[in-house]
């Protein structure tokens, strides 16, 4: 066990079986066969319409209807903090000043559109910013590879994309071969690119649901050492002792937090969490130039975004459409054991905020780690390299692709047949699948 996974209490996981979404709300480990009453083919689904408890609605994702006049002002500061961007340092919009020097974009939007996800450059770095680039070893580029930079300073380094080599070919027992092609990344300036962990802005929905669901419910989830031996692991990163679970490598523990790395780090915008400017790639200080005398954004500004994405509207999932196919894709769905690390239902803790207080919610993700093989793994020799987040799949008929950490599946099939690792069993159950199964299946997917 690698000393960063510091072991979770182990609590056998147990079935929440709650109200009318007990078709759902499968035991995690048993997932129902569809012969048992409520799922069977003939049963209409009991659709968990309320993906996301009270912040359920169709259409794109907003600020919830529910919210007063006044409230919804109240978050309109959040919301421009979020969509306008950031200028540098001085200006005459102070409240919007401190851009970098370095950074990955000017404003979360660029990477988030419509809080939505971001979209990978076809080329290079030098194109879009959707696709960011973590770093492993915390080298003099921190972090993270930031591309951008204030006139009369150089960028980190650039990364140019290739996507030319069949990685994987996966074969259905029907005889339909998939081959599945890998990015590849090259760093300017002859620098190694093992250190690099690729990561695609992911749809910012649910967010403030997510950061309220308890921190027992999570140390519950994990079974680190798979003591309950079904071939999967769940882990979390401890984050100040508290599990992690934002991120595709749930780095973060809270949402607050994020926000505030988010700014730090993607558009060097300092704060009383990240109270430092990234300093430009140069070891003598006084190439520094850091007015740490002023954070750029205030506390009340941090608040003011954190609960912007906290009140986000959730996509309604439309498994009532065409019910017999998405009916069948469900009991696919959880047959091929996916519900094992794509968890069902979650429950919210209690929060002063009725809208997200002990709210029944379907994001379709444990928050945990796992091992997701070989093929998905960041090149470093990390114990994290190999580990990923479980992708929550509300929305994801409403958001559309790319899919996967780094954008590499540009369908859903391609999604599920990149899994190994922990989800390689559920893989080769899926590669049984005839066509009109994998039809039901990613109509399922393509509902919620
Ligand atoms: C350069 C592109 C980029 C910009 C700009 C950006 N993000 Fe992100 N965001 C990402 C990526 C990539 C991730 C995943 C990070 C990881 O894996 O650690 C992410 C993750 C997040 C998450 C966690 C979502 C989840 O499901 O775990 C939140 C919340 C978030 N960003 C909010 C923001 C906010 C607020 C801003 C503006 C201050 C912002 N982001 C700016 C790319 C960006
Ligand atoms: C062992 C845990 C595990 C199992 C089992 C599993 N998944 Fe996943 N799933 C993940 C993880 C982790 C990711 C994110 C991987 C990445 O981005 O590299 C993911 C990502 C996805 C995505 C892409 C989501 C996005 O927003 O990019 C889809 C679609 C998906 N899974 C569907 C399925 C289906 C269908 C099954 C069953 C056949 C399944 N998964 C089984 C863990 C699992």
């Amino acid at each position: 066990m690698p000393s960063r996974f510091k072991a979770a209490d182990f609590l056998k996981r147990s079935c929440v079986i709650a109200g009318f979404i007990a078709v759902l709300s499968a035991c995690q480990s048993d997932p129902p066969s569809p012969e048992h009453g409520a799922l069977s083919r003939n049963t209409p689904i009991t659709a968990p319409q309320t993906m996301g408890g009270a912040l359920t609605a169709p259409g794109p994702i907003r600020l919830t209807p529910q919210l007063s006049p006044a409230e919804r002002l109240e978050h309109s500061l959040g919301a421009s903090f979020f969509h306008k961007p950031w200028v540098s340092a001085p200006s005459t919009t102070t409240d919007r000043d401190g851009l970098g020097p370095l950074f990955n974009a000017h404003s979360c939007e660029s990477c988030h559109r419509k809080l939505g996800r971001g979209s990978v450059p076809t080329r290079s770095t030098r194109e879009s910013s959707g696709l960011l680039f973590r770093l492993y070893g915390n080298g003099a580029m921190g972090s993270q590879l930031q591309t951008r930079s204030l006139p009369g300073m150089d960028a980190e380094a650039q990364i140019d994309i290739r996507r030319e080599n069949v990685a994987l070919v996966r074969e259905f027992s029907d005889g339909l071969r998939i081959e599945l092609f890998a990015p590849r990344y090259t760093v300017s300036e002859g620098q190694s690119d093992a250190s690099l962990s690729p990561r695609l802005a992911p749809p910012l929905i649910g967010v403030g649901l997510l950061n309220a669901i308890a921190d027992d419910d999570l140390r519950a989830y994990a079974d680190p050492d798979d003591r309950n031996g079904d071939g999967i692991s769940g882990r979390y990163l401890l984050i100040q002792q508290r599990p992690g679970r934002f991120g595709w490598k749930g780095e973060q523990a809270d949402l607050r937090t994020q926000v505030a790395k988010a700014f730090h780090e993607d558009i060097g915008i300092s704060s009383s969490v990240f109270p430092l400017d990234n300093p430009p790639h140069c070891e003598m200080p006084s190439c520094v130039t850091i007015d740490n005398k002023r954070t750029d954004i205030s506390n009340a500004g941090l608040d003011a975004v954190s609960g912007y994405l906290s009140l986000l509207t959730v996509p309604q999932a439309r498994l009532s459409e065409s019910a017999e196919d998405v009916q069948r894709g469900w009991n696919l769905f959880t047959r091929a054991g996916c519900s094992a690390c794509h968890r069902v239902n979650l429950t919210t803790t209690t929060h002063q905020r009725a809208l997200l207080s002990e709210q029944i919610i379907h994001p379709f993700s444990d928050l945990l780690l796992h091992d997701m093989g070989q093929h998905l793994a960041d090149s470093a020799d990390d114990p994290l390299a190999r580990e990923w987040r479980t992708a929550p799949l509300w929305g994801l008929g409403s958001n559309g692709g790319p899919y996967l950490h780094d954008g590499r599946a540009n369908t859903l099939l391609e999604a599920v047949l990149w899994h190994g690792g922990e989800a390689e069993a559920a893989v080769q159950q899926v590669l049984t699948f005839n066509s009109g199964e994998r039809a039901a299946l990613l109509e399922f997917l393509a509902a919620l």
